[in-house]
């Protein structure tokens, strides 16, 4: 993903250390980045770039520090085991240390450690890609066992690669035959985790530390989950009160860094979950910076880049809740933001930032973040009506969902 995703956090984090004398690097792999996307030293690197190279390109630099907000997880990998090599030569490195980023990589490990910290996940079983494709060693029966496990954790199922990221390769097995056809979709197919399809609201919240002081963000709704699994920015996602779930998520943040704690997490990891029943189900932990970080941040007032940078700096960071201070609220604009529309949006709410998502070089459409003070609803969302029948923009279809969202009553 280009660095614009964490727009404008990161500008303002390169600013910062800059005031203090401080210059700052970006090594990206992805995406061009001009002046206006990193204040800063630029370097892009080649895509397939190994630890190694990496870890050189930092050091001969001559970084005194370094941080990693590489994403998706593959990349996270990259730099964990790249932080290996800057930490061995005197350049100590924000990244949770390999071992436990290997694990929190990995979807099926990742459940076995939550389950095990007492916090609930959906229901399922392990796949194993090369047992299935009698790769190695032979087991006859190893095709069976899954089916057996379907039957006890019941359909709909969802299986999910163990390493793959933003709803790569995620199926919904309805039968047994969606399963069969499954587990015989040939030796290409990917390890995964088959588990129960939960219905609810999912959640995505940041925590950001070192042990002994953990930061967690304010959760960020993005949308429904249930039997069809959604690419989440195509819906509305927001950060705000929501009293029910406030409170219901005292005790899961406790438990969430009290388990970052005891891996020794490092820098930023991002939890995906389904709030249900008043409950929340821990769909995975990702060991990297998250998709919804510009919205807690924009919320909090809390800046994750400053943070990870202070960190790097070995100056002192305040762990707890972040305390939420506005709504945010994020939208896309899915056939782009027409020329003059920002600036007219600009007029009416505050803008955090409105760009071009891109993942992977596709287009997605422009992403906008905006931030109102609790008590501000019912001016926003008259602010926006009006731009809406002026411009068309922002649609329809948006506009109800902010309309719901923000003034329910109406
Ligand atoms: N058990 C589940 N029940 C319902 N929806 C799910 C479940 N697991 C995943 N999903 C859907 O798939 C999306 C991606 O799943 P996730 O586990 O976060 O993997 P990743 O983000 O790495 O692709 C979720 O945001 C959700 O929409
Ligand atoms: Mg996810």
């Amino acid at each position: 993903m280009g660095i614009r995703r964490a727009d404008p956090c990161i500008q303002r984090a390169a600013r910062e250390l800059a005031a203090d004398g401080i210059e700052a690097g970006l090594f990206h792999t992805s995406g061009t980045a001009g002046d206006d996307d990193f204040p800063g030293h630029r370097e892009r690197l080649d895509r397939g770039v190994t630890p190694r190279e990496t870890a050189d390109a930092v050091a001969a630099w001559g970084a005194d520090a370094a941080v990693s907000i590489s994403l998706p997880c593959e990349n996270a990998l990259r730099d964990a085991a790249a932080k290996a090599f800057l930490d061995a030569v005197g350049i100590p490195t924000v990244m949770t240390p390999l071992a436990v980023t290997m694990l929190l990589v990995d979807k099926w490990e990742t459940k076995q450690l939550c389950r095990r910290a007492g916090l609930d996940v959906p229901d399922g079983f392990h796949v194993d890609s090369d047992l299935l494709a009698g790769r190695g060693l032979p087991v006859p029966g190893y095709r069976d066992a899954p089916r057996v496990q379907a039957e006890r954790v019941g359909y709909p199922l969802m299986s999910k690669p163990v390493w793959d990221s933003t709803s790569t390769g995620i199926r919904t097995l309805r039968s047994p035959a969606d399963l069969d056809a499954h587990l015989t979709a040939g030796p290409e197919t990917v390890s995964t985790v088959v588990e129960q399809v939960v219905e609810g609201d999912l959640c995505s919240v940041d925590i950001v530390g070192r042990p002994g002081s953990y930061r967690v963000l304010p959760p960020c709704w993005t949308g429904r989950a249930g039997a069809e699994p959604v690419f989440t920015v195509a819906d509305l996602g927001w950060c705000g009160p929501r009293e029910e779930a406030d409170t219901a998520f005292a005790d899961v943040a406790r438990t969430l860094a009290g388990l970052c704690g005891n891996l020794g997490v490092h820098g930023s990891v991002n939890v995906d979950m389904i709030y249900t029943g008043g409950r929340f189900v821990v769909l995975e932990i990702n060991p990297r910076i998250g998709g919804a970080t510009t919205l807690s941040c924009a919320a909090s007032g809390n800046n994750t880049f400053t943070s990870l940078a202070r960190m790097a700096r070995g100056l002192p960071h305040t762990g707890g809740m972040a305390r939420r201070t506005c709504w945010a609220v994020e939208f896309l604009a899915e056939d782009g933001i027409q020329p003059k529309a920002p600036a007219e949006l600009r007029r009416r709410v505050r803008v955090v930032t409105a760009h071009g998502l891109v993942i992977d070089g596709v287009s997605h459409g422009d992403i906008v973040v905006f931030t109102l003070a609790q008590g501000e609803e019912d001016r926003t969302v008259r602010a926006l009506w009006e731009l809406h029948e002026a411009s068309g923009f922002p649609t329809t279809e948006v506009m109800a969902k902010i309309s719901a969202l923000l003034d329910p009553n109406r």
